[in-house]
């Protein structure tokens, strides 16, 4: 008889709890009901249940990612952010909870407005885009990234998601397409360089250091969206967790107004907005 369910998530915890993963028996557990096709829960309605040889295989090769050090979002091909699931992978960075309250706060900078013109910079996966698309139906989102290959996995997740987003190529540090936009939203890289060898091996050598490394991104941002907005236009940035305040005095000498900042859902302060004088 085959090795069991309950017996296969034993051993995969044991692994990875060897390889020093964080939460190795959630993993397990997520990358078992990836191979066999399950919920989580079934996994546990299930526990004697042998696996075929072709479901061990794939178990395995599974687990071997991610005890190779991959994060276990690129190693299950897709992830959840706001009401969407979104094919995720090297091409771009994994979506953040925290990125969630800057969707949050840009759907309450846009309330009422009937078909409002966003601008995202830096689509990535196309998170902050496609969710905004899908949370205010209205809006007539475009997003941009230096990267071809984010841009071509957001491509995947707006035809996987039905959503309709403008997609194009343009580097942030030529200024923003555009103007009149009536919101521009970022998470712009902003890890800085003295803090990347203290940040753990799955972030940095496996997501894009384009999309981490800050090089003065979000200067150049709060700096281009002064001139892209329409006058009363809105910007709305996620900072690093130690960066709010910094960004916020920034928006205040660009001559940005209403400028307040809201902390994400661990307490820490996040995301930065203001509005260019109407
Ligand atoms: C922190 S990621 C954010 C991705 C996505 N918006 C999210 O929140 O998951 C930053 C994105 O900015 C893009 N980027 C980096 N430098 C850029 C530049 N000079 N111009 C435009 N986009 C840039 C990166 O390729 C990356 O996709």
């Amino acid at each position: 008889m085959g090795v069991t369910i309950g017996e296969v998530l034993r051993r995969s915890t044991d692994h990875l709890v060897r390889k020093g993963v964080e939460q190795p028996r959630v993993d397990a557990e997520r990358l078992l009901s990836q191979a066999l096709g399950m919920e989580r829960v079934e996994l546990y309605m299930h526990l004697d249940r042998p696996l075929t040889p072709s479901e061990l295989e794939d178990a395995r090769a599974l687990l071997a990612r991610r005890a190779a050090g991959e994060p276990l979002q690129y190693v299950l091909g897709e992830w959840g952010f706001r009401r969407l699931t979104l094919r995720v992978d090297a091409r771009a960075l994994i979506p953040r909870p925290e990125t969630e309250t800057l969707v949050e706060r840009c759907l309450a900078l846009l309330d009422g407005a009937k078909a409002p013109r966003v601008l995202d910079v830096g689509a990535g996966s196309g998170a902050v885009a496609l969710a905004l698309a899908d949370e205010h139906p209205g809006a007539r989102v475009t997003a941009i990234d230096v990267s071809e290959e984010a841009l071509s996995l957001a491509r995947e997740n707006a035809k996987r998601t039905g959503l309709t987003v403008e997609l194009a190529c343009h580097d942030l540090f030529a200024g923003l397409p555009g103007d009149g936009w009536d919101l521009v939203v970022s998470n712009p890289p902003y890890v800085r360089d003295d803090e990347l060898a203290s940040l753990a091996p799955e972030v940095v050598d496996w997501e894009p250091g384009l999309a981490l490394v800050d090089r003065g991104h979000t200067e150049a941002l709060v700096r281009g969206a002064a001139q892209a907005l329409r006058p009363g236009g809105a910007l709305a940035v996620e900072a690093h967790e130690d960066g709010a305040f910094g960004v916020a005095a920034l928006l205040d000498r660009e001559g940005y107004v209403a400028v307040r900042t809201t902390k994400d859902l661990a307490g820490r302060d996040r995301v930065v907005e203001g509005r260019t004088p109407a």
